[in-house]
């Protein structure tokens, strides 16, 4: 199902950097089993956001309450500071979301589909329609039935529907289950386009590390309902964090006395340490002006694996 019904142009420049869902508390009780556990979150406007947590951790559940699909048991989400309890209709207004499946109708094409649709919700113009096309890379295949779509395309159409509306956010529950290596990879681009050209942010939820590393800025992990971490991907990480960084060099022993006071080591030819990117700089600077050749400099940029396994003491999460 999808829940898009608002005006169009209900997006628009957010002030400050105010996030764009608030969760505060949140935690759903059913019977006596707590599934989600006081999660308190934050999404920050444009990012592409993940939710990762393993099969049965509280995803849908979550995102279920977030578009109002189902009741808090205590807490609070705010999305563009209103309240998805409180205030249900001010807060939907900002939220496209495709949470099972899409409801299409087969024997329509694409563009009918979304001609159907647009109809339900005031002030979507033909141009509008033809934008989200676009950006969702389904120009060739518009105008043919949906019942002849693969499963990326029909994903893509869900896509297409719910951010007609123009939301703040789009939510997606796991977006990329039953899709190949290629609609992943497309599905990721045209995520990153919806949030560069439309300013969305997209919350996008999944079981695969793998995945969730390649195509978020920031990825917030669950696990039997509690929020474990949230950390941003390697690009913001690089600037001040530590890494393991390899020098090629030609007199690595030379290279070793250069560099005492490091923490310098070496590990086979190469003179080996842990420093960020501003340590790398200087250490460079000072062999080169010790005489010694630099043949390559390399980084080990810790996966978002090896930091969930840190964080979770080795439970693996895939
Ligand atoms: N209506 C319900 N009644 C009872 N238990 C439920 C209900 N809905 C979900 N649960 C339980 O809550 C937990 C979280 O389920 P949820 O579907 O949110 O997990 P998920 O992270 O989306 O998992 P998956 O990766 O398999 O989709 C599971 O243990 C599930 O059995
Ligand atoms: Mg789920």
């Amino acid at each position: 199902m999808t829940s898009s019904s608002a005006p169009a142009g209900a997006h628009a420049a957010l002030p400050n950097q105010e996030p764009v869902v608030r969760m505060q508390g949140v935690t759903k009780r059913i019977g006596k089993r707590t599934i989600i556990d006081n999660l308190t979150l934050d999404v920050p406007p444009g990012e592409v956001f993940g939710f990762l947590g393993p099969n049965g951790s509280g995803k849908t559940t979550t995102i279920r309450m977030m578009v109002g699909l189902m009741k808090l048991s205590q807490g609070e989400i705010l999305i563009r500071n209103h309240s998805i309890s409180r205030d249900y209709e001010k807060a939907i207004r900002h939220v496209g979301a495709i949470v099972e499946n899409p409801e299409m109708y087969k024997y329509l094409t694409g563009y009918q589909n979304l001609l159907h649709f647009a109809r339900m919700i005031p002030g979507i113009t033909r141009q509008r329609i033809d934008e989200v096309v676009q950006l969702v890379g389904l120009n060739a295949r518009i105008h043919d039935k949906v019942k002849t779509y693969s499963l990326g395309m029909r994903q893509r159409l869900g896509v297409a529907q719910a951010i007609m509306h123009k939301p703040s956010l789009l939510i997606l529950d796991e977006p990329t289950n039953g899709l190949d290596p290629a609609g992943i990879r497309e599905l990721r681009d045209y995520l990153r386009l919806l949030a560069i050209e439309e300013g969305i942010t997209v919350f996008v939820s999944s079981h695969l590390l793998s995945e969730m590393e390649l195509m978020c800025d920031r990825v917030a992990i669950i696990q039997s309902g509690k929020l474990i971490d949230v950390r941003p991907m390697r690009q913001q990480q690089m600037e001040t964090d530590l890494s393991k960084v390899f020098f090629e060099v030609d007199q690595p022993q030379t290279a070793l006395e250069v560099l005492e006071g490091t923490g310098a080591a070496l590990e086979g030819n190469h003179v080996v340490f842990l420093g960020n990117r501003e340590n790398i700089a200087a250490c460079n600077a000072q062999l080169v002006q010790a005489g010694i050749k630099v043949y390559g400099i390399r980084q080990q940029i810790k996966t978002l694996e090896d930091q969930f396994l840190e964080v979770t003491g080795g439970e693996r999460i895939v």
